[in-house]
């Protein structure tokens, strides 16, 4: 597990460009944290780690937004979903479960369809306006190699 201390939106982004940087085919990210902590930053970052070129923005409207990379990237937002089953209606399962890296915010609404396995990531809001802390944990077997991988985190910019 790596607790981390955000000082600026910049400082989340090159973070999120960190993990995405790490990521391999078939990763699933999930991001937990209330409204304004810096998601969406995060996912941006990710996603651009991962090899996304140009906008990412909060797939608010259509619940995914797919980018095209060395893997494709599956960006969900589930704000506005009211029931889990709903993603069924998605195939959710041919992303989460496929080739591609899926990022999702508010995964809190996955509730009883929050998978086994996945890399966890958690922000919150700090004292002070800017700052957010950062919590990043593996879950499950598969995730085993972002142990060492968050262990060797030497800082943003390295
Ligand atoms: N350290 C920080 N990291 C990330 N964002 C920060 C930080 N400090 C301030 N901010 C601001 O907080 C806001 C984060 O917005 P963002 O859309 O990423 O949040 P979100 O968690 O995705 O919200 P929502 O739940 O509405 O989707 C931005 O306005 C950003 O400028
Ligand atoms: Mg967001």
């Amino acid at each position: 597990m790596l607790i981390w201390l955000s000082r600026s939106e910049e400082d989340t982004y090159l973070f999120g460009k960190w993990i995405g940087s790490n990521t391999k085919a078939g990763d699933i990210i999930l991001l937990f944290g209330q409204m304004g902590s810096g998601k969406t930053v995060l996912s941006r970052g990710i996603a651009h780690g991962a090899g996304v070129s140009g906008m990412v923005n909060s797939p608010t409207f259509t619940i995914m937004n797919s980018y095209s990379a060395l893997h494709p990237v599956f960006h969900f937002d589930l704000y506005r979903l009211n029931e889990p089953e709903e993603l069924y209606d998605l195939d959710y399962e041919d992303y989460f479960f496929g080739i591609g890296i899926t990022i999702v915010e508010w995964a809190e609404r996955l509730d009883y369809l929050l998978p086994e396995e996945y890399l966890k990531i958690s922000i919150s809001r700090e004292q002070k306006v800017n700052e957010r802390k950062i919590t990043v944990c593996p879950v499950g077997s598969r995730y085993a190699a972002w142990k060492e991988v968050l262990q060797n985190y030497e800082g943003i910019g390295s």
